[in-house]
């Protein structure tokens, strides 16, 4: 069977590309020779001119639920900044998976590391200890703590996406508020143009209709409030608040930073209510803005209790975690929460080597300098095309540009041209590329982005002359 080489001796000797190939062969050896032949069949398929996806999308869509909606393309490899689908076709991508490929596409220091712990050890049940996962948890405390931010963190929870880490921090700062003498203490408060998630409580903590209405009621006690509306805090966040989470920059809302202010605000009406303030930085975080957490700019007045991560965090390996103070924690016992894959080795020891590369004093001053970059050359772009481009928002390399019309078509053309971009909020088009994308890069996916912009504003000129007859 598969597993009696030892892989030791056999890994040892090989570089890690030729480690993956023996990984895979490994593997379909333990399969049937049916399944084997299908993946095979598959996999030689897909890289040849003869594959035609738009055939076998057709064919397989009726065997996914259709969550999503999703162009007639199929990306088959990345390197670095690029993409390439199986028509070979390379693509710039300034999405990076939303926010989660920070150090690219297949980085060598990335899949050199999963192969080498998938040889060893992918998962033991949480009853046990690993060597990864209370390495990672001291890891992200220690250089946390040493960077400024979160002055109080103190412990970790590991779990595998970002809604998951935002139960995590509902549910503990639900328990301080259960364990707080105040029985009613059990009342949430998140923001309007929010997004935490999609399980049913980062679901109730994300006021958007489009995507809480079709699976309400949602779980009870939250109540939203507008970021920035330093007046309307005290009202909001009563005696019965045990918790109140808040986005330092709201990503999916349209790239919308939190004010010093509301925030310093809003922590000391939480100590003077004793509820928990959690940032979730999930996608603003771990480097994005050019510093490790996007609250680290702020002084410890305003440091969560609790603060969320995950995305970037295993560059495309899923994992999340949740980040708390000693107050938390200490509300926290053994079978009070848990999780099956959360922690494995696999995962942490992939999220260790990341974290590690993320918050490098380097890394983080290259995207300063990068985003930079982005915000001269589209500033020029807003001048230039003033009808079309009404803001340019953002820090480090999460980046909104705020268009006056539905930006779908831009999308479209710029990927027909070889750009990959989001959009976001309100007609806002969304930049998160790879931190580790080069100034090259840079500038020719702003190129076609500024082309693909010269011919919307024409468009919209056009379209205003016809109105104006
Ligand atoms: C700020 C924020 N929180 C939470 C989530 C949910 O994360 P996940 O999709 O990993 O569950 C997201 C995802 O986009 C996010 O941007």
């Amino acid at each position: 069977m598969a597993f009696r080489i030892s892989t030791k001796t056999a890994l040892g000797r090989l570089p890690y590309a030729s480690r993956g190939q023996w990984a895979r062969t490994t593997i379909r050896s333990a399969t049937t020779a049916a399944q084997t032949a299908k993946a095979a069949e598959f996999e030689g398929a897909a890289t040849s001119p003869l594959f035609d996806a738009k055939d076998v999308i057709a064919k397989e869509a009726s065997y996914m639920v259709a969550t999503y909606s999703r162009p007639n393309i199929m990306f088959e490899r990345g390197e670095g900044s690029y993409l390439w689908d199986t028509d070979q076709k390379k693509y710039l991508d300034f999405t990076a998976g939303i926010a989660v490929n920070s150090l690219g596409h297949a980085d060598k220091g990335v899949t050199g590391v999963i192969a080498e712990q998938a040889q060893k050890l992918i998962h033991v049940c949480n009853l046990y200890h690993n060597p990864w996962t209370g390495e990672l948890s001291r890891l992200i405390i220690d250089t946390t703590r040493a960077s400024g931010a979160m002055v109080d963190a103190s412990k970790v929870f590991i779990c595998n996406s970002g809604s998951e880490a935002n139960e995590a921090a509902i549910k503990f700062a639900r328990k301080v508020g259960k364990t707080s003498g105040n029985p009613d203490k059990t009342q949430f408060v998140s923001f309007h143009n929010s997004f935490h998630g999609r399980t049913m409580g980062s679901l109730s903590a994300t006021p958007n209709t489009k995507y809480q209405k079709p699976f309400g009621p949602m779980v009870p006690g939250f109540k939203y409030g507008n970021l920035n509306d330093v007046a309307a805090i005290d009202e909001l966040v009563d005696e019965n608040v045990c918790g109140v989470i808040v986005e330092p920059i709201q990503g999916e809302g349209g790239i919308h930073a939190a004010t010093e202010e509301f925030l310093v605000a809003l922590k000391k009406r939480c100590e003077d209510v004793g509820a928990v303030l959690i940032y979730d930085e999930i996608q603003c975080g771990l480097g994005r803005t050019g510093e490790l957490w996007a609250h680290s700019i702020l002084p410890k007045e305003a440091h969560p209790d609790i603060m969320t991560t995950a995305k970037a965090l295993g560059n495309g390996v899923p994992v999340g975690a949740t980040i708390v103070t000693e107050k938390v924690a200490e509300k926290i016992v053994i079978g009070d929460h848990g999780t099956t894959f959360g922690g494995n080795p696999l995962a942490t020891r992939v999220a260790h080597h990341v974290f590690s590369r993320l918050s490098s004093t380097e890394m983080l001053r290259e995207v300063q300098r990068k985003g930079d970059i982005f915000k001269n050359q589209l500033e020029k772009m807003k001048a230039k095309y003033p009808g079309l481009i009404s803001e340019i928002r953002g820090r480090g390399l999460i980046i909104g540009v705020q268009l006056t019309k539905e930006p779908g078509n831009i999308v479209t053309e710029c990927r027909d041209k070889g750009l990959l971009i989001l959009t976001a909020g309100t007609n806002t088009l969304r930049i998160v590329p790879p931190l580790v994308i080069t100034d090259e890069q840079i500038n020719q996916g702003l190129d076609i982005l500024e082309g693909v912009l010269a011919h919307a504003a024409k468009d919209g000129q056009n379209e205003q002359k016809a109105v104006g007859n």
